[in-house]
């Protein structure tokens, strides 16, 4: 896994500013719609949602007036002394950050969405631990492995953190939606008819017709989801020796 520092860190200078525009610059500038999906890697619920329903927006071309943006951060949190705690494990936070790294190293979104779709997939089938083939099976390199060795990753995840901590309202669960700055909260299953709604642009993509019609309405009312965890922040806060007020959490700025 080592590989040259150097052509990494040329790497992550030419993507980081690319990376981190904010999403209210895209869209002042166009009629492009934002789409905001907030998750963590090893919720079912995240993975079935971007394997079966966010793809879908490839397939029937919405993608083309959509800024994706993938935030892999969640319900994670970040102790005291600034290691991350993940809902589902070690595991987790290692993937997540994965995402993080391929985000930020591959920012066409057609590339770095292929490689979260199958680690999702994988996960999906219980087998993420062989997230590793995903480079391959998607055509990229492997630099994010190294993204996350030297510790950038974290970098990068902290300010998922802080994006993520910064939501208002607070996201109660994930995946969590936002359109052009909308919630979509317990609807987000009907993120596409958003879409078509949000765009101003004329004329509309053709997938909009069939979604705005009054018959799709509803049709994807009721999805699970994973909540965020108070109880086991709580209990991770006590067992430190000093007791972390709730807000620290959100600081992010921790080493
Ligand atoms: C709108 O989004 C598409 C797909 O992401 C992109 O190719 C296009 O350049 C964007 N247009 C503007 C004006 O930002
Ligand atoms: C966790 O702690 C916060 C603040 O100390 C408290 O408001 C909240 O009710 C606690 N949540 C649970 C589930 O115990
Ligand atoms: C950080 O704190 C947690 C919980 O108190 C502990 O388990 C972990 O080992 C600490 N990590 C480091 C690098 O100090």
């Amino acid at each position: 896994m080592a590989a040259s520092p150097r052509l990494f860190t040329i790497l992550v200078l030419a993507n980081v500013l690319l990376s981190f525009t904010t999403p209210a610059a895209y869209s002042r500038t166009s009629d492009n719609v934002t789409v905001s999906l907030y998750y963590e890697t090893l919720c079912p619920y995240c993975a079935n949602f971007i394997v079966n329903y966010l793809v879908k927006i490839f397939r029937n071309g919405l993608i083309s007036v959509v800024n994706l943006r993938m935030l892999p951060w969640g319900n994670a949190w970040i102790q005291s002394n600034g290691t991350f705690l993940c809902q589902h494990g070690s595991d987790e936070c290692l993937l997540n950050t994965i995402e993080a790294c391929t985000i930020t190293i591959y920012p066409d979104v057609v590339r770095h969405f292929r490689f979260i779709q199958c680690v999702e997939g994988l996960a999906l089938e219980g087998k993420h631990s062989e997230w590793i083939n995903c480079f391959e099976k998607t055509g990229l390199g492997t630099v994010p492995i190294d993204c996350y060795n030297t510790g950038y990753g974290n970098v990068i995840e902290q300010k998922y953190a802080k994006e993520t901590a910064q939501l208002n309202p607070n996201h109660r669960f994930v995946p969590w939606v936002v359109v052009n700055n909308q919630p979509l909260q317990e609807d987000y299953g009907n993120f596409m008819t958003y879409i078509c709604k949000a765009y101003k642009g004329k004329p509309k993509p053709e997938a909009c017709r069939s979604l705005l019609s009054p018959s799709t309405e509803k049709a994807n009312s009721v999805h699970p989801v994973c909540y965020v965890d108070d109880e086991a922040r709580n209990l991770t806060s006590l067992t430190t020796a000093e007791k972390i007020p709730r807000s620290a959490k959100a600081s992010g700025t921790s080493h």
